[in-house]
């Protein structure tokens, strides 16, 4: 897991003068993207598989960490809630996916300049890629789960702290075709909003196949958000392979420091055939807007 700082005035910032961002973002080791904006510096995460590698100062004692917790680290997320700083990671053991857990390690006031240490495991059971939600000024964990064995569905459950959390409920299973190519997968959930529309995108299908691609859940507006009967599944694909750019998922969603642009941040591979590892790419592509409202992802 890397924690990498980007200057914004090389970066998004100004996307229309001449020295700009060039996707790749990240070449390698660019898998589960998620940026954050904060004091003038955009914080990309990628997963790298064994650690949590340098913040610049202090690294988190989640790299020197129990067996149960030592390996396997994916999707990690940065993120500010009641002015503390936090990491959301999955990691399990050596041998084999089965032991993936939700872990949290907790920083200071500021993202980079702190001191991170392990605060604690989210779920008892097994959870991956969960990201934080908010709506109407509550927080909710949405994650993939294992509602039955090789089921990964997407769960959300109302955040009462940063950790841990009990009780959840299936917001989405991979009930269409175009969600169960190589295996049935609903994972790497991502909240978009605008104004006051909130949508989540998520990936479909098991990621090395050229089928893993994203799809978005709408939320109706009103009514708990908890609730499954409260969203709406889309049932088409709205980011999927091109040419060269191969299982395009686990995205992020991010603003300019000026609020005015949307960007997706997903990972990639140049190979078609390829395995979910550090051979994928990170890279960002602004989002457009439809006349209804609707986010219009574009191609990878
Ligand atoms: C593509 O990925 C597959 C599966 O991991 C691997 O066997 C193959 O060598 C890769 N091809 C290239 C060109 O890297
Ligand atoms: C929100 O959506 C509108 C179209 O409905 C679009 O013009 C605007 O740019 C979007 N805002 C962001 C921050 O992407």
């Amino acid at each position: 897991m890397d924690l990498l700082r980007l200057l914004t005035t090389l970066s998004l910032l100004h996307p229309t003068t001449a020295v700009t961002f060039a996707n790749p973002l990240r070449p390698c080791d660019g898998s589960d993207p998620h940026i954050v904006h904060f004091d003038g510096f955009y914080y990309l995460m990628t997963t790298t598989w064994t650690n949590l590698r340098p913040t610049r100062a202090k690294t988190s004692k989640i790299s020197k960490p129990a067996r149960q917790r030592c390996c396997n680290v994916r999707a990690p997320e940065l993120y500010k809630i009641d002015n503390t700083w936090y990491i959301y990671c999955t990691a399990g053991n050596r041998q084999n996916l089965d032991g993936q857990r939700s872990h949290v390690v907790r920083g200071g006031s500021h993202p980079w300049n702190n001191y991170y240490g392990y605060a604690g495991q989210l779920t008892p059971q097994w959870v991956i890629d969960r990201t934080v939600l908010i709506i109407a000024g509550k927080n909710y964990f949405i994650y993939s789960c294992l509602p039955q064995p090789h089921w990964k569905s997407f769960c959300i459950t109302e955040m009462t702290s940063f950790t841990p959390i009990s009780g959840w409920k299936v917001l989405s299973e991979p009930s269409l075709p175009w969600e169960r190519v190589g295996s049935p997968v609903n994972d790497g959930a991502t909240a978009l909003y605008n104004g006051t529309k909130i949508w989540v995108g998520y990936s479909r299908s098991y990621c090395w196949t050229d089928s893993y691609q994203l799809g978005l859940l709408a939320y109706k507006g009103v009514g708990d958000p908890a609730e499954g009967s409260n969203w709406v599944k889309g049932r088409q694909p709205v980011f999927s392979s091109s040419e060269g750019n191969w299982g395009t998922g686990h995205n992020a969603f991010f603003t300019s420091p000026d609020g005015t642009e949307t960007w997706n941040v997903y990972h990639a591979t140049t190979n078609r055939t390829g395995n979910c590892d550090g051979n994928r790419y990170t890279a960002a592509k602004k989002v457009e807007w439809r006349a209804d409202g609707t986010p219009d992802l574009g191609r990878a």
